[in-house]
């Protein structure tokens, strides 16, 4: 069994993504579930999109006890920037309400020794209407997340087609890569394809993504997590082999529920 499990293990990480990062299931907090798109800072200054609520969040990870369970990521998901990127061509955080800028937020996680994630979108704008990183922004972006210090990435997937996705999916992993900076990559890729075989090449994006969005957001609601909950179990023979150090499955915030079980699989297969 031991054996099996190590043989097992070696023939996954030889096919993932080569950065180091996400060996185990990465845990943290994301915004969009509870906070979405709210950016009237004047009238909900408590749950507005602004570095407030993930400075808030960072404080609460590292002050509470998640930190030492592992819950390491802060998450920013869409509505983060200024609708103008700057005179450079590059992303800005809206001013308004990320006065320090996205820099000065990512250390204020290092110095806690939590990480920071952002969000973008493979298409012309994010689903909530922000600039987007469609082709021709792949390097620039990645190179400005770098720049930031910013240690996980998700890429989204609203108002772009199929073929732009193929093209854009995998050259934004090289784009990370060039950078030199280990950023762990999160890809909507397939929750725009269905999420199933042969529209969706599992192989290909435990190659080039440490994780990805099957299947669609979760709401806030109990139907919601039923829904997706049904949709792992339907697909589970296509979706666990899929899974392994640094390449995972991500039913949205179910993610550390969902880990925890595929590592129990990985682990249990060997043995059947
Ligand atoms: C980039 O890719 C190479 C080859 O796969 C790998 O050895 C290296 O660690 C990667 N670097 C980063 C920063 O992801
Ligand atoms: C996808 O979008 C690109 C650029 O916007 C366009 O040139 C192409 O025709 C579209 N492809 C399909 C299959 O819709
Ligand atoms: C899936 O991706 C892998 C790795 O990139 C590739 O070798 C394989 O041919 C692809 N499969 C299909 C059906 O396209």
């Amino acid at each position: 069994m031991r054996l099996a499990v190590f043989v097992l293990a070696s023939a996954l990480s030889a096919f993932a993504l080569d950065n180091g990062l996400m060996k185990t299931p990465p845990m943290g907090w994301l915004a969009w579930e509870r906070f979405r798109c709210d950016i009237d800072c004047e009238n909900d200054p408590k749950n507005c999109i602004s570095e407030n609520l993930f400075i808030d969040m960072a404080d609460r990870l590292s002050e509470d006890g998640w930190r030492e369970l592992g819950y390491v990521y802060v998450n920013i998901d869409d509505c983060w920037s200024s609708m103008k990127r700057d005179k450079d061509g590059r992303l800005q955080a809206d001013p308004k309400r990320f006065p320090g800028g996205i820099h000065k937020l990512a250390r204020y996680m290092h110095d806690r020794g939590l990480k920071l994630g952002i969000y973008g979108d493979m298409g012309t704008h994010t689903c909530g209407g922000y600039p987007g990183t469609p082709l021709d922004k792949i390097e620039l972006d990645a190179q400005t997340f770098a720049d930031w210090e910013v240690d996980m990435f998700k890429y989204d997937g609203c108002y772009s087609n199929a073929t732009e996705q193929e093209k854009g999916y995998p050259l934004m992993a090289k784009a990370l890569n060039a950078t030199g900076r280990p950023i762990g990559y999160s890809c909507s890729w397939p929750a725009y394809q269905g999420g199933l075989p042969p529209k969706v090449n599992y192989t290909q994006l435990g190659e080039i993504c440490n994780l990805w969005r099957n299947y669609g957001d979760i709401q806030d609601s109990w139907d919601s997590v039923l829904n997706i909950a049904d949709w792992f179990f339907e697909n589970q023979d296509v979706l666990v082999p899929a899974a392994g150090p640094g390449r995972w499955n991500d039913p949205d915030m179910l993610a550390p529920l969902d880990a925890e079980e595929q590592r129990l699989y990985s682990e249990l297969l060997p043995g059947d």
